[in-house]
């Protein structure tokens, strides 16, 4: 029997029961759902991560709909639980889907939400952010000023990279990677080689256009590459980001033999998820190599690191941050409710989850849709027009 979780809840008298594994930032969720006829429970817990079992006791024995977080494990047992309560919707507060078995989903006919297009700007934002801390050396450098240790300005103090005119490596060129890509390119007039299993067209067009700009105005034109391969992204660029989703084919993509390809002065980003990285091996590689970089924001044992890891001077380590603006927050909150209303309400799928504005916009009520299903096809779901 699982022990009971402590709940806040809103509108008590609500017909649908909608629970939420964590407390979210903003209103406007709550209020959706409220609107709605749903009565809304959210777990209040003093608990990080909450185990299978705290779920099973949230969704209890009438539950209509969960939304939940990357940290749990959303596999047989849960949509097992979650259907037999009367369940037909979870959503994850996030894009990545990783921690959720969408076959065990489809198995119970339990609809599966997630949060795309709302945490692009944001995620690309602390990849960038990360890039630069790297590239320049700004938490050695905090460290050792707060440390009392800066006696005046010496010529090899902090040395660091400069990144115009270098070449930034995006591997997963999809919302997040070319968001990136633009933002590096654009900010930093940095040429770009990418790597993804799909064509970047928007993106390529993009660097073209911008080159063309440059050029026109007496400067050096940056130019784009579509590589044929993964190796070949990472031999040839100075600072690289990897932004592909986690599944079988990206688990350890970046690992011994591919890191001691990467240039000896590399930077590399991780703002997808720890387990693209195999991070034993990347914790040898900067042992070995004082001046490789990398910025992490995510790990391959979350909330843990590989041990040598937090010792490493030439690491710039952030707890799983990428999304955490307000606004992003707050929009991830909404579309992860929508989902789950949208489907207790019979209403169709979104037809294009990459122009998701529409639900965010506060001064208009939300289409009568579900956000994001990523099994929208595979339940057969109706499609909605956009
Ligand atoms: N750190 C964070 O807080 C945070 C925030 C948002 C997203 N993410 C992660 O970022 C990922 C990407 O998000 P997105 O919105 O850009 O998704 P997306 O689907 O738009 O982009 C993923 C891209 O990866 C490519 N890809 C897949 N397998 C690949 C492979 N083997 N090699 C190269 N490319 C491959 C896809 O073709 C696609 O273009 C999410 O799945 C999530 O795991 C992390």
């Amino acid at each position: 029997m699982a022990k009971p979780v402590s709940i806040e809840v809103y509108n008590p008298s609500g017909k649908y029961r909608v629970v939420s594994t964590k407390s979210m930032p903003g209103t406007r969720w709550i209020n959706l759902l409220v609107e709605q006829d749903c009565r809304v429970e959210i777990c209040t817990q003093n608990k990080t991560i909450l185990s299978v079992d705290d779920i099973i006791a949230l969704i209890g024995d009438k539950c209509d709909g969960v939304i939940g977080q990357l940290t749990e494990d959303w596999g047989e047992t849960l949509f097992s639980a979650l259907s037999k309560a009367g369940g037909k919707a979870f959503s994850n507060m996030a894009v990545g889907y990783n921690n959720v078995d969408v076959n065990a989903a489809n198995k119970y006919g339990v609809a599966v939400g997630n949060t795309p297009g709302v945490l692009t700007e944001t995620t690309a934002e602390l990849a960038a952010s990360l890039s630069l801390a790297a590239a320049r050396r700004i938490v050695e450098a905090d460290e050792f000023m707060r440390a009392g240790l800066y006696e005046g300005w010496l010529p090899h103090l902090f040395v660091g990279n400069l990144l115009k005119g270098q070449t930034v490596g995006v591997i997963g060129a999809g919302r997040i990677g070319s968001a990136y890509a633009r933002m590096m390119v654009e900010g930093f007039k940095m040429n770009l080689i990418y790597f993804d299993l799909y064509q970047s067209t928007r993106l390529e067009k993009f660097v073209t256009a911008y080159g063309e700009f440059l050029k026109a105005n007496g400067e050096q034109p940056v130019t784009w590459k579509r590589a044929a391969s993964m190796d070949e992204v990472l031999q040839q660029a100075d600072l690289i980001s990897l932004h592909p989703i986690l599944d079988k084919t990206t688990y350890h993509l970046v690992n011994k033999e591919r890191l001691s390809m990467m240039k000896k002065e590399a930077i590399l980003i991780n703002c997808s998820r720890g387990a693209v990285i195999d991070e034993v091996a990347l914790v040898e590689h900067l042992k070995a190599n004082p001046m490789f970089r990398v910025g992490l924001d995510v790990f391959e044992d979350e909330p843990f690191m590989k041990p040598g890891l937090a010792d490493m001077k030439n690491a710039v380590v952030v707890p799983h941050i990428a999304s955490a603006s307000k606004w992003t927050r707050e929009g991830m909150a909404t579309l992860a409710a929508l989902n789950v209303l949208g489907k207790i309400k019979g209403y169709p799928a979104w037809a294009d989850p990459n122009r998701v504005e529409p639900f965010l916009n506060e001064n208009a009520p939300p289409p009568a849709a579900c956000p994001s299903i990523v099994n929208a096809k595979a339940l057969s779901l109706p499609v909605s027009k956009l």
